[in-house]
């Protein structure tokens, strides 16, 4: 008998459903070594303290997909304010086009919307781009991954006169946040007192009465990642990564370094390019909702990560 292609794909894919028989639970500290198999699969940097502060984040957003009693795919929401932060969505491998990134999805929106959220947003891989594009969501623009090694990398000691730079602390946390708020466009407050926690000290910021810039570090599963990075001016800017790179060199003289920027102001890619750090990946920053988020895009030059802006 003929089948047509698209008939022959939707029976395939309801066999391919019947042969998984899964369930969408909770994701908890208890899943973070299967959790880290799954995104080494992937190369990706995130380490075993990021799985953590991402549960603490999310608060009830955080899934996971088991199948026979092990870890099949995560998925993560950060929500701050009325905007959702969609992030760690991995299918294993073994079990990719059955319709789990679909239930995921489907889960995430609805936990969006019993909670009022009126817009999602996330940096995109070119592969789950046909998923969330089913989904409705658009795209706003692209992102760069930088990467860079220290031997590599050219930096000045760093010396500009009339600009005050220090270590970051916890108590220049208000002056942070300010700064934040006006360049992302809500607060990113709760993550960054976590950062400025689980890693004291790592950063430092511009400015004497008020912080006029700050840059924050942490070392990841294979590179240390820069970011969040936020400068009222290139001359800022460009001060607190020298910085960074020389206090990374002080910590592992062959440390590989990478930055997630985007790439719609061109002044942040140009400065990383200057420094020695190539753009070696491109993600898409997709939106669904109504895309109200007024930051200021030419101070934002490093996301945290790619996971929550
Ligand atoms: C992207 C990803 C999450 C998709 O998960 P999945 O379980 O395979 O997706 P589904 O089976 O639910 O697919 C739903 C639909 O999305 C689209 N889709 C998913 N993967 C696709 C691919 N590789 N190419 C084209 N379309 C794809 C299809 O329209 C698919 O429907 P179909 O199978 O009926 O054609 C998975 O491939 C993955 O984990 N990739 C690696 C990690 C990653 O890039 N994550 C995204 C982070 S932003």
């Amino acid at each position: 008998m003929f089948i047509r292609q698209s008939e022959a794909r939707f029976l395939e894919r309801r066999f391919c459903a019947q042969q998984v028989n899964y369930k969408i639970l909770p994701f908890t500290d208890y899943d973070i070594p299967e959790a880290m198999e799954l995104k080494n699969a992937l190369g990706w940097n995130q380490t075993v303290a990021d799985w953590k502060r991402f549960i603490y984040l999310a608060g009830g957003g955080c899934f996971k997909v088991v199948i026979d009693n092990h870890l099949a795919a995560t998925c993560f929401l950060f929500i701050r304010d009325h905007i959702a932060w969609l992030a760690m969505v991995i299918v294993k491998e073994e079990y990719k086009r059955r319709g789990i990134g679909r239930a995921l999805m489907e889960k995430s929106l609805e936990y969006c919307k019993d909670r009022g959220i009126t817009l999602i947003k996330l940096d995109g891989t070119r592969e789950a781009y046909p998923l969330y594009r089913g989904f409705g969501f658009l795209d706003e623009g692209e992102l760069g991954m930088f990467k860079g090694r220290i031997g590599g990398l050219n930096y000045a000691r760093p010396h500009t006169p009339g600009l005050k730079l220090k270590q970051v602390s916890v108590k220049d946390f208000d002056g942070i946040i300010s700064i934040d708020t006006e360049a992302f466009g809500v607060s990113r407050a709760t993550m960054i007192e976590r950062l400025l926690l689980d890693y004291p000290e790592r950063g430092f910021v511009a400015g004497e009465k008020e912080i006029s810039g700050y840059i924050l570090f942490k070392p990841g599963h294979h590179s240390y990642q820069i970011g969040p990075f936020v400068a009222s001016s290139p001359r800022e800017a460009n001060a607190l990564l020298e910085a960074t790179i020389e206090r990374i060199g002080m910590e592992n003289r062959e440390a590989d370094i990478c930055i997630f920027s985007p790439l719609n102001y061109q002044a942040a890619a140009r400065l990383f390019e200057r420094k020695g750090f190539t753009c070696v990946r491109r993600l898409i920053r997709m939106y669904k909702g109504k895309n109200m988020l007024r930051g200021r895009a030419e101070m934002l030059y490093a996301l945290s990560g790619p996971e929550k802006g």
